[in-house]
Order: structure tokens, then sequence, then C-alpha cells
């Protein structure tokens, strides 16, 4: 007998295939859950039995659409203060890379971060995670660095876990060791790469405090050498790779990513075909990132036809980070890429459930509906797939479902 069956939904799954609509759709579905996972995935009119014999728990989904739970694969979701001010700056005509020279930018945020303990941090950041869960997400990935030494760097992180504990989300932790050059270091290039590859990747890998290790690789932050030795440390560690790559210029992080086997290729706006050709070759998924594109200012795309023709997973975050994307809707962010970078409903929506899970190398156990799959679901006011992306900002998520159990829902507020 199954612990839970969900019917009154219809379910964009996102297995593609021909018994399936675009996005995977099952018009009446029905989804079961036995513990925290998925026992078993389709037509109401296909379940082997009358439901109440088949299940303990049945819940009715009213007629909404049901998709596996949101994934944030790209946020910066831990900081000090906010970066208002740089945004004033920005709209009185100083560039992002003028005022990171002059010593504002992702510098200014880590003064304000390393004056706060964990359970600070934690509590600063608990609004933001809130609202992310709000708007379906189930996972979510979080990155280090604003911390730039090894204690804040590691305080950094153990608040992110302290965030899941308190949420019920599923937070992925990422040591983003190279995002800026510290003050301490600003004479010292090397000794602070060396500093990470010596001593915060091993101690971070003995604590088990991170999956992934991840570089900015830009004019403004670390050159393609000096990212290459942190990701061959992160890898000699066992921990998984990705790359902040091409935002700003062509600087080789699209290559630089494939070369190493990174889970994910980030941003990617300057990216060339030859760096789309090797991500393409790797098996790395492209994250697009609109929140920072837009607020940025850019006018420059993402390669999003190449990608597409070279078969590249194309996933889209929020980037959550006070800088450049201060943005707390993922949904949000779908509605900026297919705005901006002219992605359809289906991509949009696989780039934040199948193809997210991938960028964080979890595709085993998230990303889909079906069997076998952890049983993490959204429930949407929301016709059909297509709405996806196209309703301008967060969109209308009832509840939030992670491992078989109701973790948020409109009805409770
Ligand atoms: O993904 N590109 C580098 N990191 C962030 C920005 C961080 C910041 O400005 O605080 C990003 O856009
Ligand atoms: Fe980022």
């Amino acid at each position: 007998m199954w612990d839970a069956l969900w019917l009154g939904v219809d379910a964009a799954t996102g297995v593609s295939g021909a018994a399936h609509g675009a996005c995977g759709l099952i018009r009446d579905a029905a989804v079961a859950v036995r513990g925290s996972d998925i026992a078993w995935v389709g037509a109401r009119a296909a379940l082997p039995g009358p439901p109440e014999q088949l299940a303990r728990t049945l819940h009715s989904g009213g007629g909404r659409l049901l998709t596996a739970g949101l994934i944030d694969c790209h946020t910066h979701l831990v900081f000090g203060g906010d970066r208002a001010l740089d945004y004033e700056l920005r709209a009185q005509g100083a560039s992002y890379a003028k005022i990171a020279a002059a010593g504002g930018g992702i510098r200014s945020t880590v003064a304000l971060t390393r004056a706060l303990s964990a359970e600070e941090l934690a509590a600063t950041a608990l609004p933001r995670a809130r609202a992310l869960r709000a708007d379906g997400v189930t996972t979510l990935e979080v990155k280090s660095g604003y911390g730039l030494d090894v204690a804040s760097e590691i305080r950094l992180l153990e608040a992110a876990r302290l965030l899941g504990a308190q949420l019920d989300l599923e937070i992925v932790p990422t040591l983003l060791a190279l995002h800026a050059l510290p003050p301490e270091f600003a004479a010292d290039r090397a000794g602070y790469v060396a500093l990470v590859v010596r001593e915060l990747i091993p101690e971070v890998a003995a604590q088990g405090l991170a999956r992934a290790v991840d570089v900015f690789c830009e004019h403004i932050a670390f050159t393609v050498e000096e990212c290459a030795s942190v990701l061959q440390a992160a890898r000699d560690h066992g921990l998984a790779v990705k790359v902040h790559a091409d935002q700003l210029s062509d600087s080789g992080g699209a290559r630089l990513a494939a070369e190493y086997g990174a889970l994910s290729a980030d941003h990617l706006e300057y990216t060339s075909a030859a760096g789309v050709a090797a991500l393409a070759a790797s098996g790395t998924v492209a994250v697009l990132l609109p929140g920072a594109y837009l607020m940025l200012a850019e006018t420059q795309k993402p390669p999003v036809a190449a990608l597409r023709a070279a078969g590249v997973p194309i996933a889209i975050a929020t980037d959550l980070n006070p800088g450049t994307s201060p943005c707390t809707s993922l949904t949000l962010a779908l509605s900026l890429a297919r705005a901006l970078f002219g992605l359809t409903a289906e991509e949009a929506l696989a780039g934040c459930t199948r193809d997210a899970a991938r960028a964080l190398g979890l595709s085993a156990s998230r990303g889909t509906l079906e069997a076998g799959k952890q049983a993490d679901f959204a429930l949407w006011d929301l016709g059909h797939p297509r709405e996806f992306g196209y309703w301008l900002g967060p969109h209308r998520c009832c509840a939030t479902i992670r491992r078989g159990v109701c973790r948020w829902s409109s009805n409770l507020e």
C-alpha cells in the first residue's frame, strides 16, 4: 500500500516521450508516494485499483498543475547587508567593474558578512529562503564567497546548513572559493590562491561542508590559470566543480569548465562558439542567470541558439545575490529568461527542474516526476505548463511538498 496518493492534478512530469504531451503533461494524473519517494505516476484512469484501496492518505490538487519541486541551482543566498547603494551608483553611470575596482562591489559585502555569526547570517537569509520556498523551490544551491578567509567561508557554509534545517529546504552547499581578492591579500594574489588550495578546500572537504567548488573566472576576478589550480584542488579532494564563466567578457571560462568536467558553467553571456562546443562535449550544463543580465543592463545575450543546437542542457537560476541579482523568485527568473533570451515554456520548466538537478549532480533523485525519485512537488494555480515564464513575476504557487510532506501552503498563510 502507498502512503499517499495525489489526485485531481494535471502533472507536468518533465519526462519526454510519445506517451506525454509538452512538458510530459499527463492530464487528470495520479502520483503515489511511498516513504519519501515517488512510487507511481500515470493517468488516474490507469491506476491499478480504486484509490482508497491503494493509499493510506488521499490528497486532492483541486484540478491544479503539479510539477517536480523547483530547483534553484545558483544562489548566493547568505550575505550581510545589501548593495542598494551600488545600484544607485550604477544609475549614475558607474559600472559594476568600476565599483569593484574602487573596493566596493563584492568586497563591500565581504566586510558586512564577516561581521556576522553563522546564526545571524542564517537569520538574515531566512526571509529570502522563505520567499523561494513559497515560489515552488524545494532544493536550493547556496554558495559561500563573501567570507574569503577560512573561518568566514566555513561560517557561511554553516549558516546555509542551519537554514536548511530551519526551513525543511534541501540546501546544496557550494564553496565559492575564488570570488574576489580579499583586502588583506590585495598585494598577494598568489598567496590567496595558495590559501584556498592548501587550507580552505582541504578543510571544507574534511568537514563535508560543500559538495562543489566554484570560481569566478573574469578579468575583474581571477584568471584561467588561478581558477584551474583551484578546480584541480577541488577534484583532488573529491568535490565537484562549477564556474562563473564569461559573464562580462570572453575570458575562457566555458572552456575551463569543460576541461575540468564541471557540473555547470554559469552566466555565459560572452561565451564563444568554441566555448559552446566544449560544453557540449563535456556534458556541462549551461546555467543562465537573467536577473544579473537585467540588473547590470547587459546587452550581450548568452548564445542560446548555439547552446540549443549543440544539445547543451540549459538551466535557469535566480543568482540571488546582493550585487547583481537581488531576486527571490525563481519563477520571475523564468519569466526573464523567456522574455530576454527567448526560451520556450518547456525549456523554462526543464531549466528549473530537470536540468537544474543535473547542474547540481542530482539527476538520479530529483528534477522530474518519475517513480523512484524523491517526492518533491510544487502545486500551481496554473492551467497549462505553457504558462511557466509567461506570467511576469512570481507565479501562483499553492504548495511545496518535499519528501512527500507539505512544507509550505498558501492555505497556511
Ligand atoms: O553571480 N559574478 C559573480 N558573482 C555574482 C555577483 C556577486 C556580487 O556582485 O555580489 C554573480 O553575479
Ligand atoms: Fe553568481
